[in-house]
């Protein structure tokens, strides 16, 4: 297939135009480059060998899109979009410009040229406050902040256009907390600034960058007292998309699925997990909660099985190591 893919130089982005590549298809990806770097794709175009173009383009200039839409596609991914909770809470008019505008934008760019397949990056997030665990798809949503709202709108917006208007195949998946890097090393997750997610900031801990964790609450109501997530290999998460890709004739219009692996670790599992791989004890201290963090939260992969025939298959050792070659490898991420 001939898939365009949207945020393409970012941390999943890019790890879906490599397994895109890997699986046979020809990909064009886009990025504004806001949170991201364009050696990502070269370094994609280094391990995979294939037909991959890249542009620089944002989701907000309506005649780019236009134009790069009318190259033709069979589909479309689309990962673009600002995923920081603390600053959509700042600035909630950037998010709902960048995420939601910008959204709307590439469907009515898709509509105008005749493509109507879609996955979508959404997230657990939609699920706000969490009522029982495991988390399957008929759990209540609700937003608990302004980005976890635009990844809402983005949902509701394509389950109305799916309803209104025949022909549309829309994948909606819903991430838990994707960690870790391709096998090789030569990809992987680089935030600009100080990360805001756990697994970046630990691992620029065990490479020297930052002093040590801070482990945000150790009186939850969990086995150790930290927060539980569900972390998914993002590899594996790649394979997710593919498999959402190869299967979107069965989508009847806009579906939601999770993408999680179906188990949690708390956050020291996660600090222990990544000293083993690094060979290091990794330093923390514990520090006061997060202001909106909840205390566990893991996904019912049930439906993706049945629907995708896709499961997790990467454990948190391997996700460790890998993150920690990636960051070994490249200290300073891109920007070395
Ligand atoms: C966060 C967002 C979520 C978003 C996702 C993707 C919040 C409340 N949620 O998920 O909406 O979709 O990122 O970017 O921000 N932790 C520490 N120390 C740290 C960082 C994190 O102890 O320095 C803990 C957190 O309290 C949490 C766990 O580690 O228990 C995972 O945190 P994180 O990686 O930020 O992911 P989420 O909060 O689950």
């Amino acid at each position: 297939m001939k898939v365009l893919v949207t945020g393409a130089s970012g941390y999943i982005g890019s790890h879906a135009c490599l397994e895109l590549l890997r699986a046979g298809h020809e990909v064009v990806g886009f990025d504004n480059l806001s949170n991201s770097s364009q050696t990502s794709m070269d370094r994609v175009r280094g391990l995979a060998r294939g037909p991959l173009r890249f542009e620089k383009l944002d989701l907000l200039d309506k005649p780019g899109l236009e134009k790069i839409m009318a190259l033709g596609f069979d589909a479309v991914m689309h990962f673009a979009g600002l995923k920081a909770v603390g600053e959509s809470v700042e600035k909630p008019d950037l998010y709902r410009r960048n995420n939601v505008d910008g959204s709307a934008n590439l469907l009515a760019a898709m509509k105008t040229a005749g493509c109507r397949r879609l996955v979508f990056s959404s997230s657990c997030t939609v699920y706000g406050e969490v009522k029982k665990n495991p988390v399957d798809e008929s759990h209540p949503r609700g937003a608990v902040n302004p980005y976890g709202r635009t990844k809402l709108d983005i949902e509701d917006m394509c389950f109305e256009l799916a309803r209104a208007e025949k022909g549309w195949r829309i994948a909606l998946l819903r991430y838990f907390n994707p960690v870790g890097a391709d096998a090789g090393g030569r990809i992987g997750e680089d935030p600009h600034g100080l990360p805001n997610n756990l697994m970046p900031f630990v691992m620029q801990t065990a490479v020297g960058r930052r002093e040590k964790v801070r482990v945000f609450g150790a009186d939850y109501p969990t086995p150790d007292g930290t927060g539980v997530r569900d972390y998914i290999h993002v590899t594996d998460l790649a394979l997710g998309h593919i498999a959402a890709l190869d299967r979107l004739d069965v989508f009847d219009g806009a579906e939601a699925v999770n993408l999680g692996a179906g188990r949690g670790y708390s956050v020291l599992e996660v600090i222990k997990a990544a000293s083993k791989a690094a060979g290091k004890d990794i330093p923390y201290e514990i520090s006061p909660r997060r202001p909106g963090d909840s205390a566990a939260i893991w996904a019912d992969p049930t439906f993706a099985k049945k629907k995708l025939g896709w499961s997790a298959a990467r454990g948190l050792g391997e996700m460790c190591a890998d993150a920690w070659r990636w960051q070994r490898d490249n200290p300073e991420g891109y920007g070395a």
